[in-house]
Formats: C-alpha cells, structure tokens, sequence
C-alpha cells in the first residue's frame, strides 16, 4: 500500500527516486509523485498513473537536486488523480510530506485546521499533516522542523511511514513510522530512504529498519538521529546488513515477475528447507518452534489467521497439522477474527500466516491474540516485517523477495514451512511413527525436483491450453481434501490477474449449487491427484460431462480414467497427498498467468490491488 522513496547525497535525487519507486511499484500504482528541492524552492511533480506517467511529465528536473523524494500510490481517501497524488505540500508551499498508511483522526483535525483558515486542495489524510506540522510551526515560531513533526506525530492515530521536507531546512529530511514499514539506507555519504530496502539494494549493504514509533532525522552534517516520536528520546539504531541482492530483484530475462517468481520454485522451496530438513539424520530443526514445542503440544487449539492465498495455503496447514500432529486448529479470515469477539485462551496457540508481514488486518488480528494472552507465532517471508516483530517466535519462508502482485512462490513456500511444523509436531509428540516420519520426510526433500519436473511437463501445455479460454467470462474450479485449498487458490489467481470470474468449491459441493451453473460453456478446472479421493473425483467428472461441462484436469502422470474423459489433460508428478498442493499449483499458476497475458492483462500490477495491504 503505497510506496515512498527518499534520498540525500551527493548524485541525481531524480534517477535515485524514480529507480527507487520503479521498485516500489508493487506497492501502488494509482499515481505517482516526486519533489526535489533545489537551488531555489521545491521542484514538485505528480500524476495519476504509474512511475512512467510520471517521467514523461517530469524529466525536466533530471540533475537539478541531490536531495528530494517520492511516492508511488495506492489510494484510500480519495480517488486516484492529479490532486490526490503525493507528495503534498502545506498551505504555505514550504512543506512537502509522502505517506503511507492511514490517518485514522484526519477529519477532526481536518475541522479543527480548517476553522483556521487552512484550505485543502485534495481528499488525502495526508494533506491534512503536512499541514497540522505547518500549524505547529505558525502558532510558535520556536518550533522547529522536526519539532513540528513530532508534535504533529502525537496527535495521529493510524498506521503511518512518513517522509518530510522543510523549504527553509535544506538537507533534512524528517521520517517516521507508526504501522507501515521503513528503512533507511547508510551509504557513504549518502542517504536513502524506502519502504523497503530494494531501491538501495545497489549502493549499500547497510540498513536501519526504523522501529514503531520512532523517527529519524537525517541529514549530511548530522547523520541519522532517531528518537521516540512519543517523548523525543534518542535511539541507539540497530544496523543490519542486507542479504537482498539486485539479481533477486530483477526480472532476470523473464517478460513478467510472476512468470520468474513461479519458474523459481524449485528454489524457493528448497531454500525454505535448507538446513531445517535433514534426512539422513531423520530430523526437522525449526529453531523457532524448536524451544516452544511443550506450547504447541499442549495448545488447546492452533488458530491460524490469514489473508487472501496465505489464508489458503492456512487451509492446508489445517489439514496437515490435524492429520500429523492430531492437535486442534481452526482457520480464520484475519479480518472476521479481529472484528468477532473471539475466544482466545491463554492456551491457545495463534499463527499469523503473511508473505508481506505487513497486512493490516493480519497484525491487527494477532495483537489481539497477544493482549488475551495466546502464544503468537509468525510465518512470514519479509524478513524483519511487523509482523515478524510483534510474534513471540516464528518460522520464515525464505522464498526471497516476492514482486508479482499475485502470489505464487510465497504460497508454496508457506505450505513447505507447514509442512515442517506438523511433521516436527507429529514427531514429537508421537502422533507420527519413525517410520511414517521417515517416509514423509524423504519425500518432501523431493519436492523441488519434483516441482522441476511440474514445470518442465506442464508449461507448454496450460500455455496452449490457456489460448481457448481468453473470452471466457467464468471458471469453477474443483478439488477434495488437500486440493480443495487448491482449488481456492486456482480460481483466486485466475480471477485477480485476468479479471475472468472464478470460484473454489470443494468437489462434492457442487452438486448442492454450483451444479446448475454447468452448461458447455463453463470450463472447470479439477484437480485429480491419484492419492486423495480419486474415485470419488471420478464420479464429480461424470456428473460434470453429463452437463457438457469442459474439464481442465491436473492429473498425475499415465492418469487412466479422469484423463479418459477429460478436454484438457496436465499432467503432474506424484507426489504423497498432503504435498500435492505444491506440485498442483504449479499449473494453475501457469495457467492463469497464460490466460491474463493473452488477454493483455498488466500481471505484475493488476488493477485495484496492491502487494502488501497495510490498511483494513
Ligand atoms: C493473492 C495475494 C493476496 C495476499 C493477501 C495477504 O495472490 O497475494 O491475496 O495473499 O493480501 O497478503 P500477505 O500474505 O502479505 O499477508
């Protein structure tokens, strides 16, 4: 949910800043702005659209400043135009503010503002603070810049990642951060700003992720000075070193992120494995779950709370950790368990599934988990991210940086780590023999091979496949057991990228609805693994060809009776029933994704969504 950007130092803040938001555009691209103060005053410029909309109205102020910032969006109050677009400036011109997140309190202070006599040029909460610090400056003038930031700061509620200019403070730029994520670059000197570390991944190995409610000034003389926004205590910052490389954030010869980010699977759920599975020693070890296991155990439930896939793939981890470790979980919307009262026990044990680590509804879900005392455990992939933070322990994915607004290699990689936690539950607790253990683990180490080979056997064909289906306005897709989340996650990517209308039942519902809806017309995707109620699939595919339905069957390898009757035919390898959902999604990804780039959808940037959904 929207992207800043903000450098100083000694080259083109206009190429840092537009590079940098070009890399941040998964964030939001609803418009896009940037401001450079130069010799003179603020060089502002801003469109609604994306960072190329916005050279094309603003190359003219290439190599004019070596200070300035910039915004990419994703609106919330306020349509996407010109007027809305960030960055914003106070009423007095002299202050220039990018945000993002949400000021929850900025009608109140919108009325107070207005009653004397500041007038509002867009629909943003943002322009509401950079014109609350302007007020803050006007009443005292011996209040100084990053003084006014800091009060402006305590009269917010909301989440908020702040960059700020003062006209009259040339060299100094003003951060903060409430909810939404920020990182400084240490460069030599050099600064940089961004919401995360991509846009300065090139010139420096050396971050500061800016705390929750801390803020920063920055500048050549000075440094970064942080402080508590709450009562303007300085902070001694911890310096990390990134691991984030250029490569991973390139589309490495690939036309889109998605296509790259699907290809590297085999990859990524190897690296999610790495050093935690050790087959020939028969052991998981999982240092995060490792001293908590006695909690897990002993929970009274699991909950797992989620958003969108990573909800999904929480459905699986359902199944897995039911089946393996025989303990209690229940699966919710991250949304509906914050705002429903929930019972939540001390005993309980509530998980937090996020490939950003930053959805809204996901943290907000988790505090209160923590306020009534559940132990809170994270699965994330942003190393760091809030929600890493704020857990008591946690697992990461490892699947490495995540651009493609649909996700694809984050899902499989947070079904590898479930799949972990519920062998290593299993194991411990006894519910799974050494040797149904041992069996189990051996074959997920062959997953990434076997994922190579999905790759290799399936591409081609949903690419063919998918050419007959780029009119078509409805998808169901099917599945039972481990492969109804399947089916969930198929349709939710084939409808988010291609904007064609898809549901996910389970295959034995549709004949209490969704039946009615077969004609000839309808294509239904079933997945139809061997192991995992394949005879019963049978019958569902009978009772789909009965209607004339056209069946898009993801099959297993020398598959008989489905593929018999089927349209299409992809086959996969075999794999054992609870890791079938790792090697199925490898079509359904492929397939969607052929479906939208024929039908000359934007894949990495879908319309009306944004990768990391920090507000609710
Ligand atoms: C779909 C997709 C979204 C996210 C959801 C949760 O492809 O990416 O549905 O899964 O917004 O995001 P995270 O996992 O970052 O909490």
């Amino acid at each position: 949910m929207c992207g800043i950007v903000g450098y100083t130092g000694f080259q083109d803040a206009y190429s840092v800043v537009i590079n940098g938001l070009r890399r941040l555009e998964y964030r939001g691209y609803d418009s896009a702005g940037i401001v450079l103060d130069g010799d003179s005053s603020f060089k502002l410029a801003k469109t609604k659209g994306k960072v190329d909309d916005l050279v094309a109205v603003s190359e003219n102020l290439k190599g004019t400043a070596t200070i300035g910032m910039g915004h990419t969006r994703w609106a919330t109050h306020g349509v996407p135009s010109d007027r809305n677009s960030h960055p914003h400036l106070s009423n007095n011109g002299k202050i220039a503010l990018v945000h993002n997140g949400i000021i929850e309190n900025y009608d109140t202070i919108k009325t107070m503002l207005t009653e004397k006599g500041f007038v509002f040029h867009s629909e943003t909460d943002t322009e509401v603070l950079v014109n609350l610090i302007q007020y803050f400056m006007d009443v005292d003038a011996a209040i100084d810049f990053p003084t006014a930031v800091r009060y402006a700061l305590n009269e917010v509620y909301g989440a908020y990642a702040i960059t700020v200019m003062h006209d009259d403070f040339p060299g100094v730029l003003v951060v903060g951060r409430l909810g939404s994520p920020l990182a400084i670059g240490l460069g030599d000197k050099e600064y940089f700003i961004a919401s995360d570390a991509s846009p300065f991944v090139e010139f420096t190995k050396d971050a500061i992720y800016l705390e929750e409610g801390h803020m920063a000034i920055i500048s050549l003389e000075n440094g970064v000075d942080i402080r508590s926004i709450t009562d303007n205590v300085k902070v001694v910052p911890a310096i990390q070193e990134l691991k984030l490389s250029l490569e991973q954030i390139e589309k490495g010869g690939y036309e889109h992120f998605m296509l790259k980010e699907i290809f590297e699977q085999p990859k990524s759920v190897h690296d999610t494995m790495r050093g935690r599975l050790l087959v020939e020693e028969g052991i998981i070890k999982m240092a995060g779950i490792f001293d908590h296991l006695e909690r897990f155990n002993n929970a009274g439930r699991i909950i797992i709370i989620a958003c969108g896939t990573s909800w999904h793939a929480g459905l699986i981890g359902e199944y897995l950790i039911e089946e393996f470790a025989r303990v209690n979980v229940e699966v919710e919307y991250a949304s509906e368990f914050r705002y429903r009262n929930p019972i939540i026990t001390e005993k309980d044990v509530v998980i937090a599934i996020s490939q950003s680590g930053e959805t809204a509804d996901t943290m907000a879900a988790l505090k209160l988990a923590k306020e009534k005392g559940a132990f809170i455990y994270g699965i994330c992939n942003v190393v760091d991210s809030s929600i890493a933070r704020i857990t008591d322990a946690g697992s990461y994915t490892h699947a490495g940086p995540e651009i493609g607004v649909a996700s694809t290699k984050a899902f499989t990689a947070q079904l590898t780590v479930l799949s972990l936690i519920a062998l290593k539950l299993g194991k411990h607790n006894g519910a799974l023999s050494n040797s149904e253990f041992m069996s189990l683990i051996t074959e997920l180490d062959l997953l990434p091979k076997k994922i190579e080979e999905a790759l290799q056997s399936t591409h081609d064909i949903t690419k063919e496949i998918a050419k007959d289906f780029v009119e078509t306005q409805n998808f169901l897709y099917l599945g039972r057991g481990y492969n109804f989340p399947s089916a969930l996650e198929g349709a939710l990517k084939l409808k988010e990228i291609s904007y064609i209308h898809a549901e996910g039942y389970p295959a034995a519902e549709m004949k209490h609805g969704p039946i009615a809806l077969i004609d000839e017309n309808m294509p239904i995707v079933i997945i139809a693994p061997k192991k995992g109620h394949y005879d019963k699939l049978v019958s569902n595919v009978q009772e789909i060809k009965a209607r004339k339905g056209k069946v898009i069957a993801v099959v297993n390898k020398g598959d008989q009776q489905v593929s018999a009757m089927a349209d299409y035919v992809i086959e996969i390898p075999e794999t054992s029933e609870c890791f079938s959902p790792i090697i199925a999604a490898i079509p359904l990804q492929l397939l969607a994704y052929y479906i939208a780039v024929y039908r000359g959808a934007n894949v990495d940037q879908p319309r009306n969504l944004a990768k990391s959904v920090t507000v609710e």
